[in-house]
């Protein structure tokens, strides 16, 4: 069986404190999953990270920290180092996030640099790539997903794909003015992930990548989205941030 990632970035939202009851709350609710089936995790504020570091690596859900600047030490102002991130048991990654890129201007090159950084660092990138409605109504999705791949892993080892993970975030379905991608939009675009990650690392380690889908995934659409040939998972924003309700869309998916 194909193993299941479901995984949540909390933003710019939820203190140490409310970070802390939401993950233990959600330990609780999911502590009967087997974690080699399905994967969960969850990518709160760097502040939140050092004290929910043990409560994860107890109940095995991965930790991940929402960006990581592109070098191990030095006069980077406001970054954040992979040694520091891996020091609070950060093992996960999030680059390119659609925030990032359109509201603080982090280019392709930049997250490249990143992607290398967590590699050497062994940290696990979860590379965010998704074209915005304008690109979309000129019909440059697809090109832009490729663009946005290659570039991302430039100069990247044949070996990263072992540790690569890719969401597919359309930038006109995220937050709350976003719509959610059809299904088989969202089938179309992952078959071009899946080719393009095939053209840069061969065909057999192309298949072990997970590619996730995120966007406005919701209690009503998680289970058709999930079920998008070649997907493995969901990387959830809003509804995931109550974990009731994020425990109930992964069990809506795992029981589908
Ligand atoms: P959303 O966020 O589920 O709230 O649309 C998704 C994301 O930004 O990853």
């Amino acid at each position: 069986m194909r193993k299941l990632y479901f995984g949540t970035n909390t933003k710019m939202f939820k203190t140490i404190a409310q970070t802390e009851a939401y993950l233990m709350q959600l330990t609780a609710l999911t502590e009967d999953l087997d974690r080699d089936v399905s994967e969960l995790f969850v990518i709160p504020s760097f502040t939140a990270l050092a004290s929910v570091g043990p409560i994860c690596r107890k109940a095995g859900i991965v930790l991940g920290a929402q960006n990581m600047g592109w070098e191990d030490e030095g006069p980077f102002t406001g970054e954040i180092s992979p040694l520091m991130l891996r020091e609070v048991g950060v093992q996960l990654v999030e680059l390119g996030h659609s925030e990032r890129r359109h509201i603080l201007g982090e280019s392709d090159a930049m997250v490249n640099r990143k992607l290398l950084c967590a590699l050497r660092n062994r940290l696990l990138p979860l590379l965010c790539i998704g074209e915005t409605q304008e690109q979309k109504q000129m019909r440059l999705s697809e090109q832009v997903l490729r663009t946005q791949l290659k570039a991302a892993l430039y100069q990247a080892s044949g070996d990263a794909a072992s540790s690569l993970r890719v969401a597919y975030e359309p930038v006109w379905a995220i937050g709350e003015s976003g719509q959610a991608a059809s299904s088989d939009y969202v089938a179309h675009m992952v078959a071009v992930i899946r080719d393009e990650l095939a053209q840069l690392f061969g065909a057999e380690a192309s298949l072990t990548v997970p590619i996730l889908y995120g966007g406005s995934v919701n209690s009503a659409n998680a289970v058709s989205l999930a079920h998008v040939p070649q997907i493995d998972g969901l990387f959830i924003g809003r509804s995931a941030w109550d974990a009731e309700n994020f425990n109930a869309i992964i069990r809506s998916v795992l029981m589908s």
